[in-house]
């Protein structure tokens, strides 16, 4: 089939999607929701048969759905309808929740059901849930729906709210004296639930020290009690504040007013006016560290997966002490919704001199990436519970094995953020892997890759596991098996050796002085590219049209072949 996506932004939903549906031999192609003239454009330009909408901020123009079957994926149960439906689901406390996938009509989200898959509500941000449970049951939904529209005697059932599994109902559009906390009255659970159902966005209004912020990134600080709604203190990057019983970490602000109106950590934001509160000592860390048998696992579940430099050189700190234990293998665990999204470019945006702190931040990456390549005393495993792009997905090369969750996102491409030409030993990591030819293609395509072409294409070693669960159960056997493999000085010193070879063929701080050298002329030459796209990605600015890699349509050199097979 020739499926369209027509969606807002080329979110990690959209991404799966489209990774997928390809997969499984269809054609797809992508076109941003603009306005309507230019989607009637990308529908007269692609003649589709099937329209997916996983992610749209506005409803599809009636000249579209009434001449072509659209599918609109709904983050809600079967009869929920509305734009805040994840965000009433957190805050209510339900424990059960879905995916509809529902077809456009003239009233918003009430079209005929082509499918509709539920899952457990886990107690996690909203961006979380989407990411995970939310992404896979739209998956589900999305090729049941696909599978449907190939059987002729199937129909898709009307909205009928007698139906006793038509759980949902219309709600409106979350406001923020919904999510509004009562530092007084609401206990830990409560805030938790009022700052998740609004993170990643828009985030939950608040007042700290008299200033307005968006609190984002909670966690419950064990332990800590004191004055309903009083600041405790501060710990790495969180701030820590009291509730009816007990006390939140706050890891990100947004200070909408401020120089710099969009996320940043908590302390970055409050600066110098935390000079008055104690720091909590171990209180909240973005990087822990377990043991296992011989094995060690390091967490870093920095938040949207993006490592400043402060947090590259506590990361390095932490490998270096985990390299001095008496243990064989060590996992680099990144986090539960990514593993790692590269340099923090919210950090580099707000810093007085954004080339400086983009040159700080990329060396800083680099002898983190440096200290991994070059481990001779243990295995090291790359494990990657969510996705990861840019400079995160070379990062994760520099270990000697990289095992994925099955379905996770990878973006092994920096050309998007304009034009960069990315560092992190990617130049040695990449081609030494996939092949030069492979490396070249892979840059330039810009393309979301899925966990089978990575694994196909040697840029991952294994990946297993449906959800986070599964998959680190499997992990954790597989990296004991290979703590414990008979084999394991064997495959250390072969390792060593290799390294040594390629060291003598071309020292891995040539690689790093190469790809410096075109970083340099990113940050601080003539062509401006790199900090406008980055401007750009950090103030959300919408995206103008979609990108030709993408919109298969646009591209007159395929459309001209009028092949489309070939084009996907
Ligand atoms: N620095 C700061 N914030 C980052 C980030 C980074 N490197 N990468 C992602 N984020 C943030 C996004 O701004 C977004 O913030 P939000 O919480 O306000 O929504 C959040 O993480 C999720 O990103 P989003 O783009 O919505 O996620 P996605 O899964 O749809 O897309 C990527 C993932 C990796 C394709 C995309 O985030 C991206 O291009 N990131 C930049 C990668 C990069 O160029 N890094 C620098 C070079 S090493």
């Amino acid at each position: 089939m020739k499926i369209l996506l027509l969606t807002h932004a080329f979110n990690s939903l959209s991404q799966r999607l489209h990774i997928e549906l390809k997969k499984r031999g269809h054609t797809v192609s992508v076109e941003f929701d603009i306005n309507d003239a230019v989607t009637l454009q990308s529908v007269d330009l692609f003649q589709p048969d099937l329209i997916v909408a996983p992610f749209l901020k506005r409803a599809i123009p009636e000249a579209i759905w009434r001449h072509h079957t659209c599918l609109i994926v709904h983050p809600g149960i079967k009869g929920d309808r509305g734009p805040s439906a994840l965000d009433w689901a957190i805050l209510k406390g339900e424990t059960e929740w879905g995916v509809t996938v529902l077809q456009a009509n003239a009233e918003m989200d009430a079209g005929d059901i082509w499918a509709s898959v539920n899952f457990p509500l886990r107690e996690a941000s909203k961006a979380s849930l989407y990411r995970n449970e939310v992404t896979e049951a739209a998956l589900q939904g999305v090729l049941l729906a696909v599978e449907r529209m190939q059987q002729p005697d199937f129909t898709p059932e009307p909205l009928d709210y007698s139906r006793s599994d038509v759980k949902g109902s219309l709600q409106p559009l979350m406001q923020q004296s919904d999510r509004r906390i009562d530092w007084r009255r609401d206990d830990t659970a409560t805030v938790l639930r009022k700052i998740r159902s609004g993170d990643g966005f828009p985030g939950v209004r608040d007042w700290i020290f008299g200033r307005e912020v968006m609190l984002y990134d909670a966690h419950p600080a064990k332990g800590l009690q004191g004055e309903p709604g009083s600041l405790l203190g501060y710990s790495a990057n969180a701030i820590c504040r009291a509730t009816l019983d007990g006390a939140v970490w706050i890891g990100h602000l947004r200070d909408k007013s401020g120089e710099h109106p969009f996320k940043l950590p908590a302390t970055r934001v409050l600066n110098r006016l935390l000079s008055d509160l104690p720091e909590i000592s171990g209180g909240y860390s973005d990087i822990h560290y377990e043991e296992r048998g011989r094995v060690g696992y390091l967490h870093f579940p920095f938040y949207n997966g993006a490592m400043s430099t402060e947090q590259c050189n506590r990361l390095r700190e932490a490998y270096c002490a985990a390299r001095q234990r008496d243990t064989r293998v060590i996992v680099l665990m990144g986090g539960p919704d990514f593993w790692s999204n590269g340099i923090h470019l919210n950090t580099i945006e707000a810093a007085d001199s954004p080339a400086d702190e983009s040159w700080a931040n990329i060396n800083a990456i680099n002898d983190l990436a440096c200290e991994i390549i070059t481990t001779e005393s243990h295995l090291t495993v790359s494990a990657l519970q969510g996705n990861a792009g840019a400079g995160g997905v070379f990062l994760a090369r520099a270990a000697d094995y990289v095992w994925a969750r099955s379905g996770v996102v990878l973006n092994p491409h920096y050309k998007d953020m304009g034009n960069l030409f990315g560092s992190e030993y990617w130049t040695y990591l990449l081609p030494k892997r996939v092949g030069e030819e492979r490396a070249r293609r892979i840059t330039q395509a810009r393309l979301p890759m899925g966990t089978e072409e990575a694994g196909e294409l040697g840029l991952l070693d294994g990946y297993f596991g449906r959800d986070n669960p599964q998959f680190l159960s499997e992990l954790q056997q597989r990296a004991l098996a290979l703590a414990e493999d008979a084999d394991f000085e064997r495959l250390l010193d072969t390792k060593v050796a290799t390294r040594h070879a390629d060291e003598a063929e071309k020292p891995l701080e040539a690689y790093r002085r190469e790809e410096l050298e075109r970083m340099n002329l990113n940050f601080y030459g003539f062509d401006p590219s790199y900090h406008v796209a980055r401007y750009n990605f950090v103030y959300k600015v919408p995206k103008s049209r979609t990108p030709i890699t993408i919109a298969q349509h646009r591209d007159v050199n395929r459309r001209d072949k009028d092949d489309w097979s070939q084009a996907s």
